[in-house]
């Protein structure tokens, strides 16, 4: 399976920070049992235009299976990376943001800020996770079972 995993973030992608989201979602993966996956890994910053052309190509040209955005989906002038996917989604998926809302909002009532959605493209599938590292620990083991379902329908 080819999974690219994006950091949208302009801090990161400008070293300000170390990036810990990405690292995570490999973990997690592993943690899930999924282990034979060849990564694509990218660090870029908040500039909608260049995320929506890098996503086209990864699902177009690099045929990723999945691909998996953290970061920029929170309210500030900057984030822009579910504008970003609903641009280039062909069938959006609305029930992978609501459920990493809904099920986070008990513990984090923060969660609520994000608006990360999901769908696809092609073959491919899409989903937008939260920024932060402990968020993406506390979102994606929910979505996993739904993400292996969607890719199995994506190859029928
Ligand atoms: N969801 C979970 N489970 N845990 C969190 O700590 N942080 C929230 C929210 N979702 C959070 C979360 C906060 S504070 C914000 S601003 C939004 O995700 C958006 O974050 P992003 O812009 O880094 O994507």
């Amino acid at each position: 399976m080819k999974v690219a995993r994006l950091t949208l973030s302009d801090r990161a992608s400008a070293g300000v920070y170390e990036d810990r989201s990405g690292p995570e979602i490999e973990r997690v993966f592993g943690e899930a049992g999924i282990s034979e996956i060849d990564w694509v890994r990218v660090i870029m910053p908040d500039d909608r235009l260049a995320i929506e052309s890098l996503l086209r190509n990864l699902c177009d040209l690099e045929k990723c299976d999945l691909v998996l955005t953290t970061g920029g989906t929170g309210p500030s002038h900057r984030d822009v990376t579910p504008e970003a996917t609903k641009a280039v989604l062909e069938r959006e998926l609305p029930g992978f943001g609501e459920v990493m809302r809904m099920q986070s909002f008990a513990k984090v009532p923060t969660a609520i800020l994000s608006r990360s959605t999901a769908g696809t493209r092609g073959k491919s599938l899409i989903v937008n996770l939260p920024g932060n590292p402990k968020a993406i620990g506390e979102c994606l083991p929910l979505v996993i079972p739904a993400i292996r379902e969607a890719l199995k329908h994506l190859n029928e």
